[in-house]
């Protein structure tokens, strides 16, 4: 090309480049003035805190991550070897189906609902692979909104902040039922049962299968059973979110009430996570299951949980699907993976006994069981948003600002400088404190 004929467009592009200055220095109203500024999640913005925190000798007992002994996320060994066998066969990356793979789906209901029930045999519950136990309940909201959009969800008082955020979001009405009694740090049962008795018909009811978050104090088997013909009866409509089965008291037993329910009869939705009991939170991988009255049912639901699916993110990645159904139908993975699972409890269970005789050490004026008869991962202190802060700020130690203890953050090199921070915080008698 010619100097002559290079000079025009050497002349445009002079112009452009003043254009584009021009508009990088004249000052424009924000379209999006009326954006408010995201406060953060309550949950996830204390993990980003912690990890800008320089302070060596900081412990997080916020997020439900469970860690090792050395204060590490684990990597199972069912996880390693499921991985080592995938990459000895690299499959395709396809679209997987709307509703998930096939393989994944049946081996998680076979986990949720045990194998050789009449609910699973019959074909009468639709299962669909989804993100997390997160996008479960998301899914179901979202169907729910659409099929019973008059229907309010009722929470237990406290529950997983999220819950209130993800029902709310698919537009539906949130309200609570009474759960927690802080005076005694236990149920309210006989409380929690009136009031779901005096719900409207056609409500959904969510339920925390085990290991309720963020107390810790779950149903027993009798207030199951009494509260199972109060749901039936009042035409209610159950959510059971079941994100950490093995973490409380076995992957069958804390799967009961799930399957109480099943073998009831009763017509519900159950989301269920991989997250916890695999640690392998980022691959989000869960399920949502619902239990209809026959397999067609089964299947009308099934097609409208893969439109809600579409209409939000198409389908669902392949790769932690792979890897769990290789855990969940090679039996010796199976097994080792129920070891590993078994392993993460007893860690937990001597972790909360550990802080309870530290906690006794320095305050045995206190009743401090509570640590060890809650379940799972965490437990509700009692201990104010201003105590929290305190612990935070001067000790380094992240705890939910509702008092919420994570207790896998413990580790036998920290467990003293806990306890010591929250004898130190002047606990009141609220809560299990
Ligand atoms: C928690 O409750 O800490 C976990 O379930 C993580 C989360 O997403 O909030």
């Amino acid at each position: 090309m010619s100097l002559a004929g290079s000079l025009p467009s050497l002349v445009s592009l002079a112009e452009r480049l003043f254009i584009s200055r021009m508009c990088m220095t004249i000052p424009v109203a924000s379209i999006f003035s009326h954006v408010p500024a995201y406060p953060g999640d309550p949950i996830l913005s204390l993990m980003e805190g912690f990890q800008r925190d320089p302070r060596p000798h900081k412990v997080s007992l916020s997020v439900g991550l469970y860690l090792d002994e050395q204060g590490r996320l684990p990597v199972l060994q069912a996880i390693r070897r499921a991985e080592q066998q995938l990459a000895q066969n690299v499959l395709p990356c396809g679209y997987l189906p709307m509703e998930g793979a096939a393989n994944y789906r049946a081996a998680a209901q076979r986990l949720v609902f045990g194998p050789q029930r009449e609910a699973v045999n019959s074909g009468r519950i639709a299962t669909l692979q989804a993100l997390g136990g997160s996008g479960a309940l998301k899914v179901g909201a979202d169907f729910l909104r659409r099929y019973f959009p008059g229907a309010g969800v009722w929470v237990s008082d406290p529950t997983w902040d999220n819950h209130v955020a993800i029902f709310e979001g698919a537009g539906l009405k949130v309200g609570t039922y009474p759960y927690y009694d802080a005076a005694t740090g236990t149920l309210c049962f006989e409380a929690m049962l009136a009031a779901i008795r005096a719900l409207p018909c056609g409500d959904i009811v969510l339920l925390h299968a085990c290991c309720h978050n963020p107390t810790g104090v779950d149903l027993s088997r009798q207030q199951w059973q009494a509260l199972i013909p109060a749901l039936v009866e009042g035409g209610l409509i159950p959510f059971v979110d079941m994100a950490y089965q093995g973490f409380g008291d076995g992957l069958d037993e804390d799967a009961w009430p799930v399957r109480a329910l099943a073998d009831a009869g009763v017509q519900f939705f159950a989301a269920n996570s991989f997250s916890k009991n695999f640690s392998l939170y980022g691959e989000r991988c869960g399920a949502l299951h619902v239990v209809c009255a026959d397999a067609a049912a089964a299947q009308t639901v099934l097609g409208q949980l893969k439109a809600a699916v579409r209409r939000n993110y198409s389908s669902p990645p392949t790769h932690g699907a792979r890897l769990i159904a290789t855990v969940l139908q090679t039996p010796e993975l199976l097994a080792l993976w129920q070891q590993e699972l078994a392993a993460m409890c007893k860690r937990m269970t001597a972790m909360r006994g550990q802080l309870r005789e530290a906690l006794r050490a320095r305050l045995p004026q206190r009743n401090w069981d509570y640590l060890v008869t809650q379940r799972g991962m965490f437990s509700y202190t009692g201990l104010t948003a201003a105590q929290v802060n305190q612990l935070r700020e001067q000790h380094a130690i992240y705890l939910v600002r509702s008092g919420r203890l994570c207790v896998t953050g413990l580790t036998a090199q920290n467990i003293e400088q806990v306890a010591q921070a929250i004898a130190a915080a002047g606990v009141q008698s609220n809560g299990g404190l």
